[in-house]
């Protein structure tokens, strides 16, 4: 199995081993911090109508609590609905600086699934390393978001 599957597994057993919402949400970043070298910075994002608003998260504390739909690279994911990779943050014109030290950036929306294709949050990892993203990562973090999102529409959340 390579590092990125067994990532997956033990996100998906962290999952299933936490009865609420925000502990499954808590375990999911502690696993990809824990698990993934490059992955400095790792939030999930709970979108409220037209805000982005920042849940559980390792790394350090981030100025951007609440992001407006049109704004900064996680603003752009929600609104494309699509996985945004950067490879240099410091040339892209929409991101919004968290730490110095981020060189880039991948940010995953976790998606209400059929019939609905509604945004439910978004998964964003930060890296210290440039072009730190590839496909596997893609890859591992779309598999998370959507288990995220049965577990999120089961609790029906965000209430
Ligand atoms: N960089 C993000 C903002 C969130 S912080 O990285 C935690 C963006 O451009 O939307």
């Amino acid at each position: 199995m390579t590092n990125h599957a067994e990532v997956l597994e033990q996100v998906r057993s962290a999952i299933a081993a936490e009865s609420d919402a925000t502990a499954a949400m808590e375990a999911t970043v502690r696993v990809l911090q824990d698990r993934m070298p490059d992955y400095s910075w790792v939030g999930i994002y709970i979108c409220y109508s037209n805000e982005l608003v920042l849940g559980p998260f390792v790394g350090k504390p981030s100025p951007h609590t609440r992001i407006p739909l049109g704004r900064g690279i996680c603003g752009a994911a929600a609104t494309e609905k699509q996985t945004i990779i950067v490879d240099d943050v410091n040339a892209d014109p929409r991101y919004l600086a968290c730490s110095t030290e981020t060189c880039s950036e991948i940010v995953v929306p976790i998606m209400s699934g059929p019939p609905a294709n509604d945004v439910l949050g978004e998964i964003d990892v930060d890296s210290d390393r440039p072009a730190a993203f590839g496909e596997a990562d893609r890859e591992l973090l779309e598999h998370v978001a959507a288990c995220l999102a049965t577990r999120l529409r089961e609790s029906s959340w965000p209430a």
